[in-house]
């Protein structure tokens, strides 16, 4: 397996990715903490950083046992660091380089750049550069602006290179990856989801034991594929708890049941949704209608979790995006490392261990796992939807007859997208029903009814997101059926807002 030094780079978690994409496992630590297990590393990659390497405060570890006894890789601040501390000069550069450049001159002498030609467009996004060599450093590759764009230094297996092979703008920078981890640290290619599936369920045979399992289902991805790893490991020793909130799609409390006891889960339905929507009663403020959402959330789970006899263990959907720690700005870990949403927060009082089998995945991977397990595509495939549900898309206060008129207006949505093909293309999408009363004429009454607002985005990681455009003719198809439809709704907008600066939720 590779280690990935985190230097607080934007870019970390994707150098992660590309080497899991390429079938081998690698893992972030912050540089603060170097393993002390390093022997069960293959080889150490160093990310980049906003630092730059003569600044006092900046991330300076010791590197020792690292750097000339494993394969070693630096990438932009990484690369510099290496310079840096053995004898070469790095500097601020004469012009800013960020952004796209293509390689002018590669040496070809060492298999790092193996099919790797001049004219290979890189991408690059540093102020500093490499002026000058270390002395035992030899220049393998430059571009127009930057002499010292890769470099290997004689008689080790270190090389440093400038521009970003993680990013997908680098062309080559997968093949570049894979010469250093295959051809150079000599890393078999054997982390398959099949693999890991096997590791997992032995693991969790091992750590579970005799002892009972709980875990909390929510219908999506991540939570329903670690049941699935449970239940190949402890069969019907896992509980699992699916709570209906009453703010779940139309229909969907009942058919996910039922998908989940066609796959053999040990699933209870819990339908909470008289008791949610009495605790939400009146409650018209975004933070307030979540806090109470969650805690109602904790009370129900807590009350099932006391049916199962003997519970020792709490399992949740936690993946990798959630748990890595970050690196503070003042060089030291901040590790914080976040609670899964769905069931974050549960009361000390439990007193369960926790277990967390795709900890180590990333949301595309988890989908593969899946896959792998035979889980139906329309679970896998499944868009995000938040804990608190159509809760935080009911603008204000919440009542039944809110939620039965969004459900449907959401159903409308969600089912034409299907049905046109588009829902695959769309990340997440969903209705909100807005606090908005206009005039209308239907026949030839007048009305003044509520206005619901389409929301569809395209994201990889929910962080930063985009509207999607939507033909205008399925708009106008949608907006059409849901006026005729669904009574008290008498007009329809899209939002395209960006995320930045909007939110992909309303509330
Ligand atoms: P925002 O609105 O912050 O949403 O742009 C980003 C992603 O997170 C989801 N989301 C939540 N998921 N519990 C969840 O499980 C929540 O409280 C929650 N709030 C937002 C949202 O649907 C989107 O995918």
């Amino acid at each position: 397996q590779v280690l990935i030094l985190d230097f607080g780079s934007q870019y970390t978690q994707l150098i992660a990715r590309r080497v899991r994409e390429l079938n081998i496992y690698s893992e972030i630590k912050p540089f603060s903490s170097l393993p002390s297990n390093l022997d069960a590393y293959q080889a150490v990659i160093l990310s980049g950083s906003p630092y730059s390497v003569r600044a006092e405060d900046a991330p300076h570890p010791d590197l020792e046992k690292i750097k000339g006894v494993k394969p070693l890789l630096g990438i932009c601040y990484g690369a510099q660091y290496l310079a840096h501390f053995n004898g070469g000069n790095v500097a601020p550069s004469a012009t800013r380089e960020y952004g796209r450049a293509n390689l002018s001159t590669v040496l070809n002498e060492d298999v790092f750049l193996d099919g790797i030609s001049a004219g290979s467009q890189v991408w690059m996004s540093h102020s500093d550069t490499i002026k000058q060599l270390p002395e035992n450093g030899v220049l393998l590759a430059s571009t127009h602006d930057v002499e010292n764009a890769a470099y290997r230094i004689k008689g080790e297996e270190t090389y440093g290179i400038q521009f970003h092979p993680e990013v997908y703008h680098t062309k080559d920078g997968s093949k570049i990856l894979e010469n250093f981890l295959v051809k150079i640290a000599g890393i078999k290619q054997d982390w398959t989801p099949k693999a890991f599936i096997e590791t997992t369920i032995n693991e969790l045979k091992e750590t579970i034991g005799n002892e009972q399992v709980i875990l909390g289902l929510s219908g999506g991805v991540d939570s329903s594929v670690a049941a699935m790893l449970l239940h190949r490991a402890i069969g019907s020793r896992l509980h699992c708890i699916f709570v209906n909130n009453g703010l779940l799609r139309k229909n969907e409390f009942n058919s996910v049941l039922e998908q989940y006891k066609d796959l053999g889960l040990n699933v209870k339905g819990v339908d909470a949704s008289a008791r949610f929507l009495e605790a939400l009663k009146g409650e018209s403020d975004p933070e307030g209608k979540r806090k109470i959402i969650g805690r109602t959330f904790i009370d129900v789970f807590d009350d099932e979790s006391q049916m199962v006899e003997n519970a020792k263990w709490l399992a949740q959907g936690t993946i990798y995006p959630d748990r890595i720690e970050s690196v503070s700005a003042s060089g030291g870990p901040s590790a914080t490392i976040k609670s899964h949403h769905n069931v974050g927060g549960l009361p000390d009082y439990m007193k369960l261990k926790i277990v967390e089998p795709l900890q180590l995945l990333f949301k595309d991977e988890v989908r593969r796992v899946g896959r792998s397990l035979g889980m139906p595509s329309d679970i896998l495939g499944r868009h995000p939807f938040p804990g608190p549900g159509l809760g935080i898309r009911i603008l204000g206060d919440i009542t039944e007859e809110k939620v039965t008129m969004l459900q449907e207006v959401d159903a409308i949505f969600i089912s034409s997208l299907k049905e046109n093909g588009l829902y695959d293309q769309v990340w997440q999408a969903g209705a909100i029903l807005l606090p908005v009363n206009s005039v209308g004429v239907m026949g030839d009454e007048r009305t003044y009814e509520q206005c619901v607002a389409l929301r569809a985005v395209e994201s990889t990681d929910g962080m930063t997101a985009d509207w999607v455009n939507l033909p205008y003719e399925f708009l106008q198809k949608v907006s059409n059926t849901i006026i005729n439809r669904v009574k008290g709704v008498n007009r329809v907008v899209y939002d395209i807002s960006s995320k930045p600066p909007a939110t992909i939720e309303w509330e």
